[in-house]
């Protein structure tokens, strides 16, 4: 069974979709921690009201500035170090095998890719690798894209790049708003995510390169 750690920053829709596929038995996996970057991140409470481990590690806690309160590059990289080393610390120590950023809106450092390669995995709203980054559904839709749609990646050193182990698309209709294609965004990501960690459980998943096959 897969002991999955999910990161939030959110609503937590996708770790609900994650928790109620576990539930119904089309996901053989267990949630071992939560952990989120946003002290008001819903997700938190989903994971309490489903009896999950749920954690906020604050990346402006003062612990992870050491001795130093200036800041300078060199004092925030030390910072970003020790906070990844953090949430790496949580997930090791709670045996996660696999980590979903599920709505995650932080660059995860090599404290946690390296610790887990290749089983970092991320979601994202758009067909990538068009519209990477933090608005992937209203920068579709103002560029006019008629399909966009959903990937599940491996996730490395830069934003919502890694190998892509399942994409799904959704069409862009004419009288879409921002919020109408979100709803269907979020419905194609409440599917192909837990079905994709269901892939990773059955042994199905192998990459190379940047190519993942399914078997
Ligand atoms: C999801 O739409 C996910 O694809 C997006 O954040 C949302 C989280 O929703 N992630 C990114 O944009 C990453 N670049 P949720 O908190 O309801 O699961």
């Amino acid at each position: 069974m897969l002991k999955l750690g999910i990161l939030i920053s959110g609503s937590g829709s996708n770790l609900q979709a994650i928790i109620d596929a576990i539930a119904a038995g089309t996901l053989d996996a267990e949630i071992v921690t939560v952990i989120s970057n946003k002290a008001d991140a819903y997700g938190l409470e989903r994971a309490c009201h489903a009896g999950i481990r749920a954690v906020h590690l604050d990346p402006a806690d003062p612990a992870y500035r050491g001795a130093s309160d200036s800041s300078t590059p060199a004092d925030k990289a030390a910072a970003t170090t020790a906070y990844n080393a953090a949430i790496r610390d949580e997930l090791t120590v709670v045996g996660a095998d696999y980590v979903v950023m599920a709505g995650y809106m932080k660059l995860l450092g090599l404290e946690v890719l390296d610790a887990y390669p290749n089983r970092v995995l991320n979601l994202h709203p758009a067909l990538l690798p068009s519209f990477p980054g933090a608005h992937g559904i209203d920068d579709a839709l103002a560029y006019g894209v008629k399909i966009t749609g959903v990937t599940v990646h491996f996730a490395d050193a830069e934003f919502d790049r890694g190998p892509i182990i399942a994409q799904i698309p959704v069409e862009v209709r004419e009288d879409d708003t921002a919020d109408t294609l979100a709803t269907r965004i979020h419905a194609a990501e409440h599917t192909i995510l837990p079905k994709a960690l269901q892939w990773i459980a059955e042994g199905r998943v192998t990459v190379e390169g940047r190519r993942v096959y399914i078997s």
